[in-house]
């Protein structure tokens, strides 16, 4: 069967990477079901999903509003379409709000999953590639990080992604007909080329003010933060700022989601299996705003601060089972990966919102 034949229900559809895995998807010739509460997205992200594919391929996308916390918005999508698989992305990632508020996290990133095997399982849908993250090697002993690493977390989103793999490994240790890929991201950094979507976080959490890097950064650039804090000049590493892998949500993170979707439905008992989704090196906090600075011409004025609790010192992966096992290997620098970010954000200074 061709991938035009193929149907694919992605939760989390209207966010950051579920965004730019969707618009690959459907150019790759998958139908497309959306699952998303948009809880940290907006519909107009979806919109420009479809205004970058054009018409043809638009139809081939469907938005569901829905909470994977409630089983029957699932109950409504699985009799009406037999997906052929789940790309599972829909989650709540804040490491300072998961330290601040756990059962926010437990709910939606465990019992949200939790149902949507539940309903997957009742109508025998039964492969899933699942969202998982470089937090579940908490602060490695070395790097690299393999896969076959000891895992463990450092905080409770972290454990939310590593009781999710344990669950995973269950499922389909007591069920052999389920066939799940983990993907372990390291951290996107970038845009669609096209600057038409990119990441937009809500932060209702953080007065609107984000949590991650890159998007502080990029609203610094534009104007709405006066500086960017940078957590920690202390650590051992080249410049005292931390240090982890970063890779486009494109030509990384995406085309990992199609390499993986492709070994589901091309090889026989995959069983459960986890694959880094970074690159062999890492990048400092201090060298990403050099590289933004570069790309963007904009001056980032910068305050050094005390680490953040539950950051890691290095982080960076081995790609290597990746790019044996599912043919993918991260495209593109940190330059190309700044330059893109800043199309996005200079075309859209507030996200996907119009100027408040
Ligand atoms: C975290 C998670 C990662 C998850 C990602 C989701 C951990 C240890 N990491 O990544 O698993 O996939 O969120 O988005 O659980 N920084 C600053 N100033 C800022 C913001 C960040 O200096 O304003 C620094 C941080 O201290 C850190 C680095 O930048 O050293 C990267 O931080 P961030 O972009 O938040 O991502 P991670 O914490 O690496």
């Amino acid at each position: 069967m061709g991938s035009s034949e193929k149907t694919i229900l992605v939760t989390g559809g209207a966010g950051f990477i579920g965004t730019h895995t969707v618009v690959q998807l459907l150019n790759d010739g998958y139908r497309v079901s959306i699952i998303d509460n948009l809880d940290n997205s907006v519909i107009e992200a979806v919109h420009r999903v479809k205004d970058l594919v054009g018409p043809e391929l638009s139809q081939k996308l469907d938005f569901n509003l829905g909470d994977l916390r409630n089983r029957d918005d699932l109950e409504k999508l699985f009799p009406k379409t037999k997906f052929d698989a789940v790309i599972h992305f829909a989650g709540l990632k804040a490491v300072a709000e998961s330290v601040g508020n756990p059962r926010r996290y437990f709910d939606n990133n465990l019992i949200g999953t939790i149902n949507l095997y539940e309903v997957m399982a009742k109508y025998n849908r039964k492969k899933m590639v699942f969202s998982s993250s470089a937090t579940v090697y908490g602060q490695p002993e070395k790097i690299p990080c393999v896969e076959d690493f000891e895992l463990k977390a450092m905080n409770p989103y972290g454990r939310t992604k590593l009781f999710l793999e344990e669950i995973a490994r269950d499922i389909q240790k007591a069920e052999p007909d389920w066939s799940i890929i983990l993907l372990r991201y390291f951290n996107p950094v970038g845009a669609h080329e096209s600057g038409k979507i990119g990441e937009d976080p809500k932060c209702c959490s953080n007065r609107g003010i984000p949590n991650n890097l890159m998007p502080y950064i990029q609203q610094v650039a534009v104007g709405r933060l006066p500086e960017l804090n940078v957590f920690g000049h202390d650590y051992p590493t080249k410049d005292g700022s931390a240090v982890c892998s970063r890779l486009h949500p494109c030509y990384g993170l995406a085309d990992g989601h199609i390499a993986a979707v492709r070994k589901l439905f091309s090889s026989e008992n995959i069983g459960c299996i986890a694959y880094n989704l970074g690159t062999g090196s890492g990048t400092s906090v201090l060298e990403m705003v050099a590289a933004f600075e570069k790309a963007s011409g904009k001056k980032i004025p910068i305050k050094l601060c005390p680490r953040r609790p539950g950051d890691a010192t290095a982080v960076y992966a081995s790609t290597e089972k990746a790019q044996k096992e599912l043919g993918w290997k991260a495209k593109y620098g940190i330059a190309e990966m700044c330059k893109d970010q800043w199309k996005w954000a200079s075309n859209n200074p507030w996200g996907y919102q119009s100027k408040p």
